[in-house]
């Protein structure tokens, strides 16, 4: 962390407070206002929101309060102003021109690929550029996975999946005869372990499994899921969509074989994206796609391939995604990742406290798990989308609908949900506006 300056000694104490009250219920519960003065690993909240010029929108004829985050969070000024100075002053093609813009560019995507492999604590030859987390796990499939798969094989999803982390697994089952298992979670939205310890049979090829539930925002065992595919030599791939810019992240750590995640989704730009994978399992992968910038040498009989990453990265990529990425994860570092972590917790709490007073609303997955982001709730007799149609006429974004997790829905009971989800520029008022659309429904 690149913080420049400590946080203030009460600010601490305030946080301290903060995590000892969590759970006293509304007797101990502060008004949002009382902890509006309270930052981010010291910095002023204000001066963080200053950072993001569309917070300060106006919608419905209200000041914006943006709870859609786990949908896409919002870009700070650093990222829009790279992105505009890459093109202004930068741009041209990498890897293969001889003059100095084409070295500027180049020198830019490569120092991108060496910044996002350090935010999650990877070698930058282990850092594949693709246009999205949903692109990557796609990726993942077709190269390292498909080549190796029969008839009868097995890969193990959880209950909880994100449609990206499914329906690439059910295309490649059906080319290959291949078929999917599904680990079940508890009522609790957690992940069995012992099933899936079970479900681990001889059979098993690969494991691919959500860090964090896009829909319900609980968090699945990484490491102890990975130890236990590794004893039976299954590799395992995590899809990071909603971890990266929630929770610190560190592939060595969680000794994954593969972790992918999104650009936009980490304050960074759309269509652009990084799949992680071992050195070790990244040279033995098949090209994806052919084209330019992955070949070594062509004829019409046969092509030398790149060695990896490029021989990943076909053709023309977003050049400028990966630098403003690598802005985006900068500035997620310059915060602080476990400071990011700790503003959201206490964000969380202070939601999830509210909504257990608010009359009629009941949470998907129960009150009892950690909440990384996102929430799912019910309104008692209001369908999801009207929910959502009246908070946005008071200025409040959150997702209603399926959130692209229809199985993981159907095994709660629901077919959709309202889902507020946050990020650290969010503020304990916005909270309480929500609250209280909620209590006026
Ligand atoms: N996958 C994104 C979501 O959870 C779009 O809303």
């Amino acid at each position: 962390m690149t913080r420049g300056f400590e946080p203030p000694d009460p600010f601490a104490a305030t946080l301290e407070r903060l995590a000892n009250d969590m759970w006293d219920g509304p007797a101990g519960r502060e008004p949002g206002a009382a902890r509006g003065s309270m930052g981010v690993g010291g910095i002023p909240i204000d001066t963080i929101r200053a950072d993001f010029p569309i917070l300060s929108e106006r919608v419905n004829g209200r000041p914006l309060v943006f709870l859609d985050n786990a949908a896409t969070t919002q870009r700070p000024n650093c990222v829009i102003e790279r992105v505009a100075r890459y093109y202004s002053r930068e741009h041209s093609n990498i890897h293969r021109g001889a003059h100095a813009l084409a070295a500027r560019a180049t020198d830019a995507y490569e120092d991108a690929r060496r910044e996002t492999a350090a935010f999650i604590g990877a070698g930058a030859d282990e850092i594949v550029f693709a246009r999205g987390a949903t692109e990557a796990l796609n990726l993942v499939a077709h190269s390292f996975v498909k080549p190796y798969l029969k008839p009868g094989d097995e890969i193990l999803l959880t209950a909880l999946e994100h449609h990206a982390n499914i329906v690439p697994w059910q295309m490649i089952a059906r080319e290959t005869g291949a078929r999917i298992t599904v680990c079940p979670v508890d009522d609790d939205g957690q992940l069995m372990l012992g099933e899936f310890e079970r479900m681990v049979t001889p059979r098993a090829r690969f494991v691919s499994i959500t860090h964090v539930s896009n829909a319900l925002g609980t968090v699945m065992p990484i490491r102890e899921a990975v130890a236990i595919a590794h004893r039976r030599h299954v590799p395992v791939c995590v899809d990071g969509a909603q971890s990266a810019a929630h929770i610190p992240v560190n592939v060595e750590e969680l000794d994954c074989d593969f972790y992918a995640f999104s650009g936009h989704k980490a304050l960074g730009p759309t269509g652009i994206g990084a799949l992680y994978g071992k050195a070790s399992m990244l040279e033995r992968g098949a090209p994806y796609q052919g084209g330019g910038n992955m070949i070594e040498d062509v004829t019409f009989e046969s092509t030398r391939y790149q060695p990896a990453p490029r021989r990943f990265e076909a053709g023309t990529g977003n050049i400028a995604g990966a630098v403003g990425l690598a802005e985006a994860l900068r500035y997620l570092r310059r915060i602080g990742m476990e400071e990011i972590e700790r503003r959201e917790d206490a964000l969380m709490e202070y939601l999830l406290e509210g909504l257990r007073s608010a009359p009629g609303v009941s949470v998907v997955g129960g009150w009892r798990p950690r909440r990384v982001c996102a929430v799912s709730l019910k309104v008692d007799g209001i369908p999801d989308a009207r929910v959502g149609g009246a908070l946005d006429q008071l200025g409040i974004a959150v997702r209603a609908g399926h959130h692209c997790a229809q199985p993981g829905l159907r095994r709660f009971g629901v077919e959709s949900t309202v889902r507020p989800s946050l990020s650290f520029y969010n503020t304990f008022d916005e909270i309480d506006a929500l609250l209280d659309g909620l209590k006026g429904m």
